[in-house]
């Protein structure tokens, strides 16, 4: 049993297979948070300590840890909801009145049912034990049952208490290029914020917080949680000045009010939550294996070949067929028609919003180019953008009121784009029609989907921060019922939409425009933390690279790419018959140990070398593979030695290295580990091995 009460003193205890959470409920009616760390094994043995105020002008509350604090009273720290109600009232006054759990395969979950003092406005509080993954995850429903409408100016999922001071906290910053930038700063008295305006992108923080207390991949205490949302998020560190730190996260009241109708009802999105006291590893495989099992469409996805980079705009039918032929021909499963092919679209002028495909490109139809890509034994893919639209598109001339606008102002553009309001019904059933005729009358099975600029002058509704994201969400479910079997890539200016919101609506999620084989290598490394690596698509793009101007070696290229999803972005026309002849087996060699890649777990192993190793171990039950890279020798010859890990101590292991079969124990490998030198510049190598049978 995950969730254990005390009903003598109104204590929960949810537990997971290594960790727990305990909360209560006060002499107040207060929800008070008790402990989250490794796991405790009786509810009993918890108690709510009586609580006493500091001084007249340190009130109570300061030193009450709330699971949920509302805006109202003698409470000044970060609150989680605010509400108006009709009247003018602004302040929450909520009472504890029962519980209920229920209950799945996999999960338990508690629904702790408050109400206001006064008025007829509901909390529940939700918690879902994952007990095999050691994730919960928290949020909060609020229904509204009186005849008025409440205004909800700031809604956070939950809050987290952690009892401890200096902190490190975790996340990535960037922008387009340069997603995924990890960054950790000591959590020191005040706040931390990280937050997204822009109503689409996550290039610039990440939905997710992470802290921990020095620890480091495999060992040390981390807290980590994860919004599942796009779009709008604010997530707030406070160490706060009675010896603790807080964290909260969730919608970004920033221009964003929700109204709660009379009878209505409203969830939050859910933050997944976990403790781990060995280090990031352990958090990074319990996320990725809940996602694995979860939330993402089940199998490998395929290798691709994307005609972006090597075409740009000027797609034509005869020039997709040769660069068809030529990725079959490679090895890879699935071809990608990306911008260009609609409408008058021959640039970032025009075209997006006129979903035809434009005869001067394509004279024989897209029938022509989807015929050679299966009859070669691929899969075809298509790029459409459908939340924006050109100001020179037909669609904007026909439906100027379509998009986010105020009617006394220059509408802003941005790619020279603007974004279609999806929350109108006109709109919603223009874009899903759109894509259900796309997919009824081609033969496609991948749709990457793309959204290039961030969203502005929303007009007089503010709840479109948050509805727009849940507009495009539920178009994607809806043409996922109607064709199944079509595969949905989420991209926005490369890495502008992956958080544990889209995970699972989407299928396919591209990683950064970025696609340098060095950068791309940071970039991974901290994508990996949170993300799975089945979510992680990787292309091999020509040099010099298009941002980075780098030159290198495509063996290199390969192996980066290699650690997620494998695509292709180069103009393979222009290959070398050595170039052709390497692609051909890094494909291979992909394929065969893609299983390994993509569903097994992921190890960030520690290079104990001065020399600036990247080491890499996926192991997915008896099989298993080693990258290293080195992209530029520092210090002479010196080499590195790689120690494995979660391998069983007395198995024994074969790899297959640059010299040959080594034989191993898997406690050899773990503790004294394999020596590996690489010399020059953009030296990898991948090692697969396989654990020997018993007998
Ligand atoms: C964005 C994407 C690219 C490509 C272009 C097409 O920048 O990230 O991969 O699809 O749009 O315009």
């Amino acid at each position: 049993m995950s969730i254990a009460v005390n009903t003598k003193n109104d204590v929960f205890l949810l537990n997971t297979k290594s960790t727990s959470y305990a909360f209560g409920v006060d002499d107040r009616g207060l929800i008070r948070h008790l402990y989250w760390g490794k796991r405790i094994d009786s509810v009993e043995e918890l108690e709510i300590p009586q609580l006493t105020e500091v001084s007249t002008n340190d009130p109570v509350f300061e030193i009450t840890k709330e699971e949920f604090p509302v805006h109202g009273g003698l409470r000044y720290k970060e609150h989680c909801l605010k509400a108006t109600f009709a009247d003018g009232t602004r302040e929450l006054v909520y009472q504890y009145c029962g519980y209920d759990v229920e209950k799945a395969e996999d999960w338990e979950e508690l629904i702790v049912h408050l109400r206001d003092d006064h008025y007829e406005f509901f909390m529940d509080l939700r918690y879902r034990v994952y007990p095999q993954y050691d994730l919960m995850e928290r949020s909060v429903e609020l229904k509204n049952q009186m005849d008025s409408p409440i205004q909800i100016e700031k809604l956070h999922s939950a809050q987290f208490h952690i009892p401890y001071e200096g902190l490190n906290f975790s996340n990535v910053h960037g922008h387009w290029g340069a997603e995924q930038q990890r960054f950790v700063q000591k959590v020191n008295y005040g706040k931390i914020i990280i937050e997204n305006r822009r109503g689409i992108s996550t290039h610039n923080h990440n939905p997710y917080f992470i802290l921990d207390r020095d620890a480091t991949e495999t060992s040390g205490e981390v807290y980590f949680g994860a919004l599942r949302l796009s779009g709008n998020f604010s997530g707030v560190v406070e160490q706060t000045q009675y010896g603790e730190t807080l964290v909260q996260m969730g919608l970004n009241s920033h221009d964003c009010l929700l109204e709660l109708a009379p009878g209505e009802s409203f969830t939050a999105p859910s933050i997944l939550c976990g403790y781990s006291d060995s280090g990031f590893e352990t958090m990074s495989h319990n996320l990725h294996r809940f996602a694995r099992n979860y939330l993402l469409r089940e199998g490998c996805r395929p290798v691709l070949y994307n005609s972006w980079e090597a075409t740009e705009f000027h797609v034509n039918s005869q020039d997709q067929i040769k660069l068809a032929k030529q990725a079959g021909e490679l090895g890879a499963e699935l071809f990608v028609l990306d911008d260009g092919w609609f409408g008058e679209r021959h640039s970032t002028q025009n075209g997006l919003g006129d979903w035809y495909v434009n005869e001067g490109k394509f004279p024989n139809g897209l029938e022509e180019l989807i015929s050679a890509v299966n009859d070669l034994g691929m899969m075809f893919g298509i790029w459409v953008e459908p939340e924006m639209v050109n100001p020179k598109a037909q669609l904007y001339q026909q439906h100027p009121d379509w998009i986010y606008h105020y009617e006394t102002r220059v509408s802003d553009t941005s790619r020279v784009q603007y974004v279609l309001n999806v929350t109108k019904p006109e709109v919603r059933e223009f874009i899903y029609n759109m894509l259900d005729n796309l997919l009824t009358r081609y033969d496609i099975d991948y749709i990457k989907w793309d959204a290039n600029r961030p969203i502005s002058q929303t007009g007089p509704q503010r709840d479109i921060w948050y509805k727009h994201i849940q507009t495009v969400y539920d178009i994607v479910k809806e043409l996922k019922e109607k064709h199944p079997n079509v595969l949905f890539e989420a991209c926005a200016s490369g890495g502008g939409r992956i958080d544990y919101g889209i995970l699972g609506i989407f299928d396919d999620f591209w990683t950064s425009d970025n696609t340098d084989a060095y950068d791309r290598l940071y970039i991974q490394d901290a994508y990996s933390r949170i993300y799975p690596i089945k979510a992680m698509r990787a292309w091999v793009t020509d040099c010099p690279n298009f941002l980075s101007g780098r030159v290198i070696p495509l063996k290199f290229r390969y192996h980066s790419a290699m650690m997620g999803t494998l695509g292709v972005g180069c103009n393979i026309l222009k290959f070398t018959p050595e170039e052709i002849e390497l692609s051909k087996e890094m494909i291979r060699q992909y394929k065969e140990i893609r299983p390994i890649i993509q569903e097994g777990d992921f190890y960030r192993l520690e290079n104990p070398s001065a020399n600036e190793y990247f080491l890499y171990e996926y192991r997915k039950e008896d099989r298993g593979v080693l990258f290293a890279f080195l992209p530029q020798s520092k210090v002479g010859h010196r080499g590195t030695t790689i120690r494995l890990r979660g391998l069983d101590g007395d198995g024994r292991y074969t790899l297959n290295t640059p010299e040959g079969p080594v034989t191993k124990s898997g406690s050899y490998l773990m503790n004294r580990g394999l020596d590996l030198r690489l010399s020059g510049d953009y030296a990898s190598v991948i090692i697969p091995f396989v654990k020997e049978s018993e007998d």
